[in-house]
């Protein structure tokens, strides 16, 4: 099989080292290594079959980028030029970071930006997660009762990112096996 490609977003970090901790989990023969989406072009990300995706929300419940204050372009400003890419036969997965104590009203919001402008460019979207052990009022990335990806706090749940990222992909792989 191909390689999974990584992209993420980032402003202080975080979302860069879950990118680099999936990539040490999957294992190199899986795993590209995780690239900046601001540094990533169209083709750089159709150049895989499988993509997980990380973003974390900025603003309230806005994606990263110049607009939210970040010190650089991000998922903002890269998710307009796939507007009318056929992505049709492609997997994707999304994992998003957010504070649901300080954001309980627009937690993890980010990931559904994203997830909708893949699954308008026809990919195939994986990687739903429970909203179990999260406590929050409100997020966008909720659908049909569950995240459409991983959700992630670290800072307020740090302790449970590891078991949840295992989880997750074990989940994800029997979707591309
Ligand atoms: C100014 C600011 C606004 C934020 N807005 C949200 C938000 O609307 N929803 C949310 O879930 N988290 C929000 N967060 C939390 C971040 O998404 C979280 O801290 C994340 O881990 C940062 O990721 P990064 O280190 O990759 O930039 C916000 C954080 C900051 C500093």
């Amino acid at each position: 099989m191909t390689k999974v490609g990584i992209f993420f977003g980032t402003d202080t970090g975080n979302t860069r080292r879950i990118a680099k901790s999936i990539a040490d989990l999957l294992t190199q023969t899986i795993a590209a290594k995780p690239v900046n989406i601001r540094n990533a072009s169209v083709s750089d990300l159709q150049g895989y079959d499988t993509l997980i995706l990380g973003t974390p929300t900025y603003g309230e419940g806005q994606l990263p980028g110049l607009s939210t204050g970040n010190a650089t372009e991000s998922w903002e400003e890269f998710l307009p030029t796939l507007a009318g890419l056929d992505l049709s036969g492609k997997k994707v997965a999304i994992y998003g970071l957010g504070n649901q104590k300080g954001y309980p009203g627009e937690f993890v919001d980010a990931m559904f930006y994203v997830y909708v402008q893949f699954k308008q460019c026809g990919a195939t979207m994986i990687g739903a997660w429970a909203t179990e052990g999260y406590n929050f009022k409100a997020s966008k990335a909720v659908i049909d009762g569950s995240f459409i990806g991983l959700a992630l706090d670290q800072d307020n749940q740090k302790e449970l990112t590891t078991a949840r990222l295992e989880q997750w992909l074990n989940n994800l792989a029997e979707s591309w096996n």
